[in-house]
């Protein structure tokens, strides 16, 4: 039977939907945040396509109280809760007619509901009101909205939020720029999404622009310094066009959460979230807005049809990421870029083995939690695989044939295997031998690096090195050759001198370069993961506040590894304290390590 051109079919082990019976079209979400209760309610009208003879829409649900269903705006019918399974959480079946055109779903949130963080006013820069925001993915738009919480499946939408008048709400959509008294907001999204990149945030949030089609939504208190770090945007809007094609979703903004935000990033269309941990003041952490940029077109354009085709969604956005960095700061910055992502790449081998099944680009999540399979393989190996085509082919054959793979399969969704043919069918017949010297399938379905991966040099990595070769051999920190380095460089040189340090030696670099004061995130982060091992105890109150502060997983869940091993008593007194302050995202994966 022929599939309606919304739904390209792949088997998703992570959803109860069965779009080849019936799936959505559009969402008309009307919804009320309540912060008092920390409850959404409201009603989700799905526009449906229906099989010839299907009788029932499924759509998935996790911890939502479905309150009443109607067909046609009108008609109530039947429909029932399936029993809940780990991770992914109940189906709602709801009987349909052949005449059925809509459905209207009444519900409310549970408290539970893991993709909310509901802030208290505490928690937030401007300390006066409170704050909301969601993270759907991967598979949590299932617990603020009754959804086909499949990657494959696309929806256009529109919604009407009503918020008490002190705040603004915005979502992965045509945003308002400023509060009115009603505090009723409207939204409209005219490109069909996936679930996972729906999204919400309420605050007491300001506009500013950056340029005509770019800005940026902060606290007040944030906005201008939001505003200084993130003014490179219009230009790296116009490379990343420049580089693979129209921006085909009209506005860029950023919205800059508050310091519990679980991610770096998160590419919501129109609408990328972002944590503050970035802003350093010298723009040195940037090049995360390229890389959810990048995701407006791998991503959010060309969509991973399963959480097992991750890869196409990370792999494509941290080289387009890199990009994008290139040509606005050059070859030599991109380049630490690559050598920084190659030391992590080694570390996750590490961590995994790099002989594990989890090392393929190709997963296999079924029967687990998605968010606990996705990793930096997806990502580093990823980019990795890419830069070896691009390594034999060419790079200006390579950028024809990204630019070409996005304009075919804009707006759809793409699995592994039809990439491989794709591959196969335009850059691999270019020449023969192309095919043997890439082997596709070595990077897809087998675990590790290939011996024939590219090498990857820093030039500004090289100066770096010898101060590394300097400080083991006995040069002390002041003599050390350091001035002008950037936040990369530093980054490298903490990496270089971490394994078999001493702890004198550690506080000497310390009274040098005073790491532990440091408002730069990402250094401090790996100087603490550093400084852990060693019982260093200058750290402990800066520590302690990141911890409490910060709920970024990517800077947390390192630190209480580190600490656990060292001083699990201390870790857990840190955790009681600090836990309120983060998102179910970083908890969960907290919980398991801490009180397991
Ligand atoms: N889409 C991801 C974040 C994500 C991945 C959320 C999987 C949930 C499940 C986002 O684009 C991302 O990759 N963020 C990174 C930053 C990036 C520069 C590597 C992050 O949050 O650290
Ligand atoms: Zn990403």
């Amino acid at each position: 039977m022929q599939l309606p051109a919304h739904i390209i079919y792949s088997e998703d082990s992570h959803s109860f939907a069965q779009p080849k019976i019936a799936s959505v079209k559009h969402l008309d979400l009307n919804i009320r945040a309540d912060f008092k209760t920390k409850t959404l309610h409201g009603v989700a009208t799905y526009t449906i396509w229906q099989a010839p003879g299907a009788t029932y829409l499924i759509l998935d649900t996790s911890g939502l109280a479905i309150e009443q269903v109607l067909l046609n705006k009108t008609d109530p019918t039947s429909f029932y809760l399936a029993e809940e399974v780990p991770y992914l959480g109940q189906a709602l079946h709801i009987a349909t007619k052949p005449d059925t055109e809509n459905i209207s779903i009444y519900y409310h949130t549970l408290p539970g509901a893991a993709a909310l963080q509901w802030l208290e006013p505490v928690q937030t820069a401007g300390k006066k009101h409170p704050f909301l925001f969601t993270q759907s993915q991967a598979i949590l738009a299932r617990t603020w909205l009754p959804c086909q919480d499949s990657p494959g499946i696309r929806f256009t939408y529109q919604a009407a939020v009503q918020v008490a008048k002190q705040f603004l709400a915005l979502m992965s959509a045509e945003n308002p720029q400023i509060k009115n008294e009603s505090g009723l907001y409207y939204f409209s999204m005219q490109q069909p999404i996936p679930a996972y990149l729906m999204a919400l945030a309420v605050g007491d949030l300001a506009f500013k622009e950056i340029s005509q089609n770019t800005g940026i939504y902060a606290e007040p208190i944030m906005l201008e310094t939001a505003y200084q770090e993130f003014t490179e945007l219009p230009m790296m809007l116009a490379a990343a066009e420049n580089l693979y094609g129209k921006y085909l979703w009209d506005r860029y903004d950023l919205l800059l959460l508050p310091p519990s935000f679980p991610f770096g990033g998160m590419e919501n269309p129109r609408l990328t979230f972002v944590t503050p941990t970035i802003i350093t003041g010298d723009r040195s952490l940037t090049s995360l807005i390229a890389h959810e940029l990048a995701h407006s077109w791998s991503g959010n354009l060309v969509t991973n049809a399963t959480w097992n085709d991750f890869w196409l969604n990370e792999g494509f956005t941290v080289y387009f990421e890199r990009r994008i960095m290139e040509a606005l700061y050059g070859k030599e910055y991109a380049d630490m870029l690559k050598v920084l992502g190659y030391q992590d790449l080694q570390q996750t081998l590490q961590e995994i083995g790099s002989q594990q099944p989890d090392t393929h680009l190709k997963l296999n999540l079924k029967d687990r939690d998605p968010d606990e399979g996705l990793n930096e393989i997806a990502y580093e190996k990823g980019n990795y695989f890419l830069l070896k085509i691009e390594e034999v082919v060419g790079r200006d054959q390579f950028d024809a044939f990204i630019r070409d793979y996005f304009k075919t399969f804009a707006f759809q969704s793409m699995n592994t295997e039809n990439f491989l043919i794709y591959l196969n069918q335009t850059l691999l017949r270019l020449d023969n031998s192309f095919a043997d010297q890439i082997n596709p399938q070595a990077w897809i379905y087998a675990p590790g690096i290939p011996a024939d991966a590219p090498v990857l040099v820093s030039e500004k990595f090289i100066s770096v090195d010898q101060q590394i070769v300097n400080w083991r051999t006995g040069t002390l920190p002041a003599d050390l050759t350091t001035a002008h380095w950037s936040t990369q460089e530093w980054l490298y040189f903490l990496n270089g001198i971490s394994s078999n340090i001493s702890l004198d030696k550690l506080a000497a670099l310390d009274t040098a370069f005073h790491f532990t004061n440091t408002n730069n995130a990402e250094i401090a982060a790996l100087w603490f993961k550093i400084s852990i091992p060693l019982s260093y105890a200058a750290i402990h109150e800066n520590l302690e506040k990141f911890l409490v502060r910060v709920g970024r997983r990517k800077f947390v869940l390192p630190l209480y590894q580190a600490l656990l091993q060292k001083n699990p008593d201390w870790a857990k007194s840190i955790y009681v304290k600090a836990r309120r302050n983060y998102h179910a995202v970083t908890t969960s994966s907290l919980d398991n390590l801490l009180f397991s």
